[in-house]
């Protein structure tokens, strides 16, 4: 069985004949996959994908660019505490947000995810913005990772979490061997998921942070955009992994 750990947006979503297919084949070969979605959209963006998207229900979704993991069981949603406790500890959100009010060139997103703040910013800006933050974190004691990506969302997050932390401890706390897992991605915020991963899909659309990060490493590079591409790299490794 293959462990699919995807991010959503730009990966599996944004070609409507793509996802088709590509649910087409997760339905056929269902019993062939534990399905973990890894996102930045926190837990109603989660269901609005189910409802309204034509997203395929999960087994597992790691949400809010990794810091909330929740285990799926007959479509109900649970929230893994341990995850949750982990992160916490040195995660300060008061102390995140006043030091983000003092950086110029950020505009919140309004959102009220417990550990991560999201704002926009302009594209052209994110070097400055990030450096900028990084000294009113440093000035602040504040221990937290910045994560931009398509160079206009930036997520903050607790220090030690991101989406591959989140899915190596689901996959350990599942018994779900490291050798079996995929994941697949298309930008910035999926980077963390292929430095924990040695079997990984970049969609043919992806943005060039993430094909940097992942050149001259052995992932499957698809030509096909969005869901094309993860139904491209899916049957790929489902030969390359055979006896696994
Ligand atoms: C999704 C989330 C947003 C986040 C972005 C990048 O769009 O809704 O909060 O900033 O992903 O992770
Ligand atoms: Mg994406």
């Amino acid at each position: 069985m293959i462990t699919l750990i995807s991010d959503i947006d730009g990966t599996i979503l944004g070609n409507t004949q793509g996802l088709f297919e590509l649910n087409g084949f997760l339905n056929e070969n269902r019993d062939k996959f534990f399905i973990v979605y890894a996102t930045g959209r926190d837990i109603t963006e989660m269901h609005r994908g189910l409802f309204a998207e034509g997203l395929i229900m999960p087994d597992a979704a790691i949400l809010s660019t990794g810091s909330e993991i929740y285990t799926v069981d007959n479509g109900a949603f649970t929230p893994d505490k341990e995850w949750e406790n982990t992160i916490s500890v040195l995660w300060d959100k008061k102390m995140v947000e006043e030091s983000a009010g003092k950086t110029g060139g950020m505009m919140t997103q309004g959102k009220s995810e417990k550990l991560k703040v999201s704002y926009f910013i302009e594209p052209s800006r994110a070097d400055e913005i990030r450096r900028a933050l990084e000294c009113r974190f440093k000035e602040n004691n504040v221990r937290a990772k910045i994560i931009i990506s398509h160079g206009k969302y930036l997520d903050i997050i607790p220090e030690n979490c991101d989406k591959g932390k989140a899915a190596e401890f689901l996959i350990n706390k599942l018994n779900k061997p490291a050798q079996s897992a995929v994941v697949a991605g298309d930008s910035e915020n999926d980077i963390d998921l292929f430095e924990s991963f040695s079997h990984g899909i970049v969609v043919g659309n992806a943005h060039s942070g993430l094909r940097l990060a992942a050149d001259n490493r052995d992932f499957y590079m698809a030509g096909g955009h969005c869901g094309y591409g993860v139904l491209e790299g899916l049957k790929y490794y489902m030969q390359r992994l055979k006896s696994v």
